[in-house]
């Protein structure tokens, strides 16, 4: 019997799953002091198994269902090793599952399943932590994707980081996450270096810091960050700018832990833990990224990308709240009326999520009073993008020649919307969360909408 505290998981069964599958689960996870319990029909929280005989796509739909799309954690179990022959595993996984692997094919499966629930709880309330529910906003599946991965690596690894995304999209805020939530005992501070700062001609002093007289100007000892990050994390902003002699010189503290100071024949020892940033693709082949391949895997032993704002718009709105409040810390935070709330979800974000952030506070710098705040409050200057920014140009001549062929408004509404759902599926290879992102829309609004063009379809066919 395992000895750890006692969980409790949520699993189904999919229709070609033998009978006594349910029995064998519920008993092998008790062993492993895993209450299994069968997933009530409303949506059940927290991470759960889905046990299938042949991935079949109703058991991808299941899973796409039950995990939707990704946002919950799903282990999906195969009876036999035979069912993930070909390939299947993936399609499985693309469905939303988290891991999959067959019943058969591992020597305690009980174990197997209760040691990656257990992880994925403990992660699970990370997430919904105050520290980090309040700090790093947004909701987005996406987004949650991020998070949740960074959280788990920044807590059980001492992985290397490489942070990528535009900028203004909370690379450094993740960077701060990272530190926070690691549990190294005694550990010491974070140290920033923004590697766009670091001069030449003081031969890398920022990093290995410098002795007396080392250099013109260097008129006392100093530490560089190096130094200052023994025992706790080293976080390169922009490591992508980082001059090649530099890079060959940090290839060797990372891999050795050793360096001298600028002006010093005496090796001095640190251990940090490397967070790195960049808004740059450093493995690109384009000869202006003057990145060292070797570097790259040395700081990108786990890498995350964090996508732009216009990728994930449902963030929008819960991040406007959020800058908003802090904003007001002795009165009541105004709420957004609907047409700021439009202007704010159709913007375009070139700076992301700082942007944005920005953009809050000038609308309540402007804001007066108790009521909500309302289009008055957009600076008249950042007014115009918006209005202009409508695809009518183009719209505009198909919209003639359906009126022109006899299509009223809900006609040309449902042709513009099916037109809009077949152009985003296609873009996005019929990805349902990622064409439903483009779109603005929650998956299930998507599914619910493309069920409801497919019985169009066969009832125009059987009309015919
Ligand atoms: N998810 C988020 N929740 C709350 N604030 C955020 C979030 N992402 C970014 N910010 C804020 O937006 C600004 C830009 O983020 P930052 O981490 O500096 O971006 P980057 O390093 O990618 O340029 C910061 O003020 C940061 O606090
Ligand atoms: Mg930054």
């Amino acid at each position: 019997m395992d000895d750890r505290p006692p969980t409790s998981l949520w699993f189904c069964v999919a229709g070609n799953c033998p009978a006594h599958f349910k029995a064998t689960l519920i008993d092998a996870l008790q062993a492993a002091n895993v209450f299994a319990q069968l997933r009530d029909p409303q949506p059940a929280a927290g991470p759960g198994v889905v046990c299938f005989a042949t991935p079949t796509d109703d058991v991808c739909d299941l899973v796409r269902e039950v995990s939707r799309s990704g946002v919950e954690r799903v282990l999906a179990i195969a009876t036999s090793r035979r069912a993930l022959d070909n390939g299947s595993a993936w399609r499985v996984l693309q469905a939303g599952a988290s891991d999959v692997f067959a019943w058969d094919a591992v020597d305690n499966p009980a174990a197997v399943i209760a040691a990656r629930l257990r992880r994925w709880q403990a992660v699970d309330q990370l997430l919904q932590s105050p520290l980090v529910r309040n700090n790093l906003v947004g909701r987005s599946p996406a987004w949650l994707a991020v998070l949740r991965q960074t959280v788990e690596v920044a807590r059980y690894t001492d992985a290397p980081i490489l942070i990528t995304g535009e900028t203004g999209t909370g690379k450094e805020l993740l960077a701060r996450l990272v530190h926070t939530l690691d549990l190294r005992r005694s550990k010491r501070d974070l140290i920033v270096l923004d590697c766009t700062t670091i001069a030449p001609e003081l031969s890398g002093s920022e990093f290995f810091g410098h002795e007396r007289g080392a250099f013109t100007g260097a008129v006392t000892a100093r530490d560089g960050a190096f130094a200052l990050a023994d025992g706790g994390t080293l976080f390169l902003d922009e490591v992508g700018e980082l001059p090649p002699t530099l890079q060959a010189q940090l290839l060797r503290v990372i891999q050795e832990h050793t360096y001298k100071r600028v002006g010093s024949n005496t090796w001095q020892r640190t251990d940090f833990r490397l967070v790195c940033a960049t808004n740059r693709d450093l493995t690109s082949d384009d000869s202006r990224v003057h990145f060292r391949r070797d570097l790259y895997y040395r700081i990108a032993s786990w890498t995350c990308h964090v996508p732009p704002l216009r990728e994930r718009t449902s963030d929008i709105m819960p991040l406007a709240r959020h800058f908003a409040q802090q904003l007001t810390s002795d009165r009541s935070v105004p709420d957004f009326d609907a047409a700021v709330q439009e202007y704010l979800l159709k913007r375009d974000y070139a700076g992301n999520i700082r942007d944005l952030k920005q953009l809050v506070s000038r609308l309540m710098y402007r804001h007066v009073g108790p009521g909500p705040i309302t289009p008055g409050d957009i600076p008249e200057a950042e007014r115009a993008p918006f209005a202009t920014d409508r695809p009518d140009a183009t719209i505009e001549p198909a919209i003639r020649h359906a009126l022109d062929r006899g299509a009223g408004l809900k006609e040309i509404r449902s042709l513009a919307e099916d037109t809009a759902i077949r152009l985003a599926l296609a873009d996005e290879d019929d990805n349902v969360p990622r064409a439903a992102r483009k779109l603005g829309v929650t998956d299930r609004a998507l599914q619910l909408r493309r069920a409801a063009q497919r019985s169009q379809a066969i009832n125009d066919h059987t009309d015919d």
